[in-house]
């Protein structure tokens, strides 16, 4: 660890100004960044913090990329929990990035590989991510990767574990109607972005963020490979940082 820059803050709203705060420092840095985008209730601060801060004038996405880490299996983009519904409810719909520079991978897809490649492509073609968002799961998921043998290096299909399904059962009617697959980008292609935002909010996460920052780098927990990152910076709020050091 330990060469992550920690910011801890008191509330996940105060969570998501700072990481908006880092955002905006790439974007004015590179008005044309490509900037990787996560799900879930964590960045739904930031989201609106973005909105707000284009509204005033202090942001300007018309020129930005954007890919998101994942999307599940089988579900069309219309779909209400699709994650590209997601996206455009939460921030696309309500910026001025352009439709197609926003990409998600399609849960639809018939060949798999072929996605997975042409994902992994037109991020190579940008450029590579400027930035990276990401939440972490409990199970110290990245993206979809969920805890396994070794890192999956690119963009892939995953089965989602038993527990990150539980997790996200409160958003669909009943827990049978949760995929039970996703496409993810990969570990690879997550330390391949330049500049990593992790954002982490509430108690129930302080235990698993303890054991990827500080306990051994090792895919039974994806989300320590971060420790070999050069630049993380890790927003969490006082809840989640409980057993971090220096608490
Ligand atoms: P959450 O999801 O923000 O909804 O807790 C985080 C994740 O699973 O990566």
């Amino acid at each position: 660890m330990l060469h992550w820059n920690v910011i801890k803050t008191k509330t996940p709203e105060e969570a998501g100004k700072l990481a908006a705060d880092q955002f905006e420092a790439v974007l004015r840095a590179k008005p044309a960044c490509v900037i990787g985008l996560a799900t879930g209730s964590t960045p739904l601060p930031l989201y609106r913090e973005l909105i707000a801060r284009e509204q005033r004038g202090e942001l300007d996405f018309s020129r930005v990329r954007s890919a998101n880490l994942d999307e599940y299996k089988g579900l069309a983009p219309d779909h209400p929990q699709s994650y590209r519904r997601f996206m455009q409810e939460n921030l696309f719909d309500h910026i001025s990035i352009r439709p197609e520079n926003t990409i998600v991978p399609d849960g639809l897809a018939e060949d798999v590989d072929a996605m997975c490649r042409a994902y992994e492509r037109r991020i190579e073609d940008w450029g590579g991510v400027d930035i990276q968002l990401l939440g972490i799961g409990h199970d110290g998921h990245i993206g979809f990767n969920e805890p396994c043998d070794d890192f999956p290096a690119w963009t892939h299909e995953v089965a989602l574990t038993e527990m990150t399904r539980r997790a996200n059962q409160r958003f669909f009617a009943s827990l049978d109607e949760v995929p039970t697959a996703a496409f993810t980008m990969g570990i690879g292609t997550v330390m391949a972005a330049k500049k990593i935002v992790m954002m982490v909010t509430g108690k129930d996460k302080a235990e698993i963020l303890y054991k990827a920052f500080c306990g051994p780098v090792t895919p039974k927990v994806p989300a320590s490979i971060l420790q070999f990152h050069p630049d993380v910076t890790l927003i969490c709020d006082e809840a989640a940082a409980t057993l971090l050091p220096g608490k």
